[in-house]
């Protein structure tokens, strides 16, 4: 079997952040999270990868690089737009050949991996096999409707839903998603679907299979997700202090101090992660934070959120919550009056004062 991982896309609900990173190298727990997709394929046993890429094509490369350090071998595959999820399928048809795969989608982080998953599509050998958790809010996701341990219908994000089974992002198929793929309209966004061409299958008789998890799943697309799997991520994480801590210091909790990192005269309370050559001095960093390399955290109080690299947030006298900053982010207080705020945002940016 082979892998896709799609990592092309425009990432417009992350920005101002995606303007200039790839939203699947946006770190959780300081990991990319298109790294987390790519274990959870190769501890499937699955190491023939191809990568979908687009705009932030040179960025991934250069991030994942040739697949050794995973244990793999990537293929790096250029869709010519985002023009949807089927086309980037088609767009991998030459990679893919006659090889069964799963596809799996770059932003999407899954707790219980998908070696489960991939045995059960080698066993029973379907044409498709999809994934479905059980959600709150099926009406803001694609649902799937069963009969008889079949999927029958998969409608996107519907208004009455049927069922409460969303469709996790990833797939299994063999090579008559190529011909779905290859009969199906552009939908009114003018993408190809994934889930028309499922339908496809599902309508000329082929056999697709639904596979439930029980455990969380989490598509990182926007802010408040991305936190969320932040959060998840750092609470499965075991405390492991390789960073310097002085004496007036206290971790507290969980926390991850990386090599070369320095706590001064603050405190840590954890689940949290500090990366490497970050300085925290006279701060107090809160639960479930994830603070990047090489940034500068002085005397400011900062939780719930991640920290890219190479920021320096300094004398804030608020705290921080809720936050995603992207890299090299300057947020400090003068002493100068009057007081005033003074902002330089890129598009698209978002500042909440509470
Ligand atoms: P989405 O999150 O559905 O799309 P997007 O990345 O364009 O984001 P937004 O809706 O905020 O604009 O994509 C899911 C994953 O698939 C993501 O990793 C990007 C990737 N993708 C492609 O590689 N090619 C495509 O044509 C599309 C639509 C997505």
């Amino acid at each position: 079997m082979k892998g896709l991982i799609l990592s092309g896309g425009m990432g417009t609900r992350l920005r101002p952040i995606t303007y200039t990173n790839a939203k699947q190298l946006i770190p959780v727990a300081n990991k990319p999270i298109l790294f987390y997709g790519i274990e959870a394929i190769v501890a499937a046993g699955i190491t023939d990868i191809g990568i979908i890429v687009g705009d932030t094509k040179d960025e991934i490369m250069k991030a994942c690089g040739d697949g050794s350090r995973f244990g793999a071998s990537f293929t790096f595959i250029e869709q010519s737009a985002p023009l949807g999820l089927a086309h980037a399928v088609l767009t991998a048809e030459e990679f893919l050949g006659e090889d069964r795969f799963i596809m799996y989608l770059g932003d999407n982080l899954i707790v219980e991996g998908v070696a489960s998953f991939v045995e059960q599509f080698k066993r029973d050998a379907p044409n498709a096999q999809i994934l479905l958790e059980h959600v709150k809010n099926p009406s803001q996701f694609g649902v799937a409707e069963l009969q008889d341990g079949r999927v029958v219908k998969l409608v996107e994000k519907p208004k009455q839903p049927k069922s409460d089974l969303a469709l996790v992002g990833v797939y299994l198929f063999d090579k008559h998603i190529f011909e779905a793929a290859r009969n199906i309209k552009p939908s009114f966004r003018n993408e190809l679907e994934i889930t028309d061409a499922i339908q496809y299958l599902i309508d000329k008789g082929y056999t697709v299979r639904p596979h439930t998890i029980t455990g969380w799943w989490k598509d990182t697309g926007n802010v408040e997700d991305l936190l969320e799997a932040n959060r998840l991520v750092l609470d499965s994480l075991e405390s492991k202090v390789d960073g310097h801590v002085d004496a007036t210091s206290q971790l507290v909790g969980k926390v991850v101090l990386t090599a070369g990192c320095e706590v001064r005269n603050s405190v840590v309370r954890g689940p949290a992660i500090i990366g490497r050559n970050t300085k925290i001095i006279d701060s107090y960093i809160g639960s479930f934070t994830s603070i990047h390399h090489d940034t500068k955290i002085i005397g400011s109080e900062i939780e719930h959120s991640v920290v890219l690299a190479n920021c320096l947030l300094e004398n804030i006298g608020f705290r921080v919550e809720d936050s995603l900053i992207g890299r090299n982010v300057r947020i400090s207080k003068s002493k100068a009056k009057p007081k005033a705020l003074r902002f330089v945002l890129g598009d698209n940016s978002e500042v909440g004062l509470i």
